[in-house]
């Protein structure tokens, strides 16, 4: 009797919220590449992560902390400290959001995770629906799904159109749905495609959410990680005000490489939202240790103006290599410009275009190559055979040393 688990708790254990791939990655962690000493070893493309810039981080963040205070041992403001959210509002407002947020506008969790699941806890109840474009990133689905209960509804966007979203989509989406429908989710850059939207498609998808009446959340983890010609709008700089239905979202855990450190970033006006959030925000502080650093990192503002300027050319030079070793392999891809991340289109070398033939293709690159791509079914992708790459999880060296294992397995 001592050990049985409540209804919740052996659903959780039949059925994991993580997808396949990521339990294969951290089930292959020890067996991690070296160019000398492992060369056959595992190598994951298949989480957006940016691993490139640590050196660069890594003073800052073991540095002594001289000035950390007393205060920031104990409890605080469970949405963060106001210092810290003063330190967010100047920073977010200065490099990409166009405009200074009141710190009460503000609030940190941990990570963008507990952002979504807290925010979406507030916004819809139980068994409504959100709309969420596709493919897309494959966590939305445990975030809004398991704890809060909701149910997403993909908004299919077509490889043949480039993965665009339209309007026509979204009415689509809509009008379908067989429950009501509560908030669209909006990733911009985006994950998996590394798109990064043009103005006249992020006011398109504000005035949408405004015609229908839904709220609207701008999931914008990846603005600084940017390594193309387009440059990213925030949803926030094309409005005076974002008013009581657009919430943005923010982390460390992209553009500043700290995944780790689980910090995320929500923004509202909506005053109702936050008093909400706050009262379920101590369940995902994050911790007064990391908010001081944090907060003292982004506020050197030529250390901030060099780490983005180096970060984004790294990223850049990361990319063109993986891209350069794809085209050497023969793999078509679609060209990305945000994120660490691109779509390749694996079609022709699955003997079906099914799901089955996706996985089993997934399995052989796995097996064969040991290297994990994230699979297109995990992006909730609407056609099979898309796999996504994460060419900023290892050094260039290693990412384009697994396309070329990946290529020789297709081959
Ligand atoms: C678009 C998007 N949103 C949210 C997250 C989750 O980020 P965090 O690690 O801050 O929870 C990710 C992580 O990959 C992401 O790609």
């Amino acid at each position: 009797m001592g050990s049985e688990l409540s209804a919740r708790g052996k659903a959780l254990i039949e059925s994991s919220p993580m997808p396949d791939y990521l339990h294969a990655h951290f089930d292959r962690l020890e067996d991690h590449y070296d160019a000398e000493a492992n060369p056959n070893g595992y190598i994951g493309l298949c989480i957006a992560e940016n691993k490139l810039v640590w050196d660069l981080l890594q003073p800052r963040l073991v540095a002594p902390r001289p000035t950390l205070s007393h205060q920031a041992i104990c409890y605080d403001e469970m949405i963060g400290s106001f210092r810290f959210r003063e330190q967010l509002s100047e920073f977010m407002g200065r490099t990409f959001l166009g405009r200074e947020f009141d710190p009460t506008q503000i609030a940190v969790l941990a990570g963008t995770g507990s952002v979504l699941e807290i925010l979406f806890h507030n916004i819809a109840d139980p068994g409504d629906a959100v709309l969420v474009p596709t493919p897309s990133y494959a966590g939305f689905w445990a975030d809004l799904e398991t704890r809060d209960e909701l149910h997403i509804v993909p908004v299919h966007t077509r490889s043949a159109d480039g993965f665009t979203l339209t309007e026509g989509l979204l009415d689509q989406a809509f009008e379908s749905s067989e429950r009501p429908v509560k908030a669209l989710l909006y990733t911009n850059p985006d994950n998996p495609t590394g798109a990064i939207a043009s103005s006249d498609q992020v006011e398109m998808v504000i005035k949408w959410a405004e015609r229908r009446g839904i709220h609207l959340v701008l999931d914008e983890v990846y603005a600084l990680s940017v390594h193309g010609d387009t440059r990213f709008v925030s949803g926030a700089s094309l409005r005076p005000t974002l008013g009581d239905h657009i919430h943005l979202l923010w982390a460390f855990s992209k553009d500043f490489g700290s995944s780790g450190l689980r910090c995320g970033v929500l923004i509202t006006e909506n005053e109702d939202l936050m008093r909400s959030v706050d009262r379920l925000a101590y369940w995902s502080v994050v911790s007064g240790d990391t908010q001081h650093v944090l907060g003292e990192m982004i506020s050197d503002r030529n250390w901030v103006n060099q780490y983005i300027g180096a970060m984004q050319t790294r990223l850049g030079d990361s990319y063109r290599a993986v891209t350069t070793a794809l085209e050497e392999e023969g793999i078509p891809y679609f060209a990305a410009e945000g994120g660490f991340f691109l779509l390749c289109d694996f079609r022709e070398y699955m003997t079906d275009q099914t799901w089955e033939a996706e996985d089993a293709l997934w399995h052989r690159i796995l097996d064969e190559a040991n290297v994990n791509l994230t699979p297109g079914s995990a992006c909730r992708n609407e056609e099979p055979g898309f796999f996504r790459v994460c060419f900023a999880t290892e050094p260039p060296d290693t990412a384009v040393a697994a396309v070329q294992r990946v290529g020789k397995v297709l081959g």
